[in-house]
């Protein structure tokens, strides 16, 4: 059982894609738009780049969630890259729920260029769902000591 403390703060990782998300999120800065600070953004040409492995290495290396985050379907600047990452996605979900792992830990979004407040409600969405379910553990490479 997870523990979980009221003064958790998570660590949350997102992978946004440069068109539509990042912008989302841009735009939702220069709007003055309050979201949770909890977000460290980086930012891939396309959702259909994120590697199932950039989200392991991500929680093995101390974030509680990740976020991928790309155009909406029929939107993609490669025509099919958010397809890809959405199959990926539902994939990969159902393996890290397979090996112990929370299904609010991991999520996936659509967010456009002008949705600044989609992107808000997002982040406060995986904040609160991360909160939930407590620190991440299960997956922090042990420290060597050589
Ligand atoms: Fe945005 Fe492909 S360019 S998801």
């Amino acid at each position: 059982m997870a523990e979980k403390n009221s003064d958790f703060e998570p660590n949350i990782v997102a992978f946004l894609c440069n068109w539509c998300s990042y912008a989302g999120a841009d735009l939702a800065g220069t709007s003055r738009i309050q979201y949770p600070s909890n977000v460290r953004v980086i930012r891939v040409m396309c959702s259909g780049r994120v590697n199932p492995l950039f989200v392991m290495n991500a929680l093995q290396q101390g974030a509680d969630g990740v976020l991928i985050s790309g155009c909406h379907p029929g939107d993609c600047h490669y025509m099919q890259g958010n397809y890809y990452a959405r199959r990926r996605f539902m994939l990969m979900r159902n393996f890290l729920e397979y090996l112990g792992v929370e299904p609010e830990r991991v999520r996936m979004s659509w967010v456009s260029a002008s949705e600044g407040a989609k992107w808000k409600e997002v982040i406060e969405e995986v904040v609160s769902g991360v909160k939930s379910v407590g620190p991440m553990n299960k997956f922090q490479r042990r420290q060597l000591n050589w």
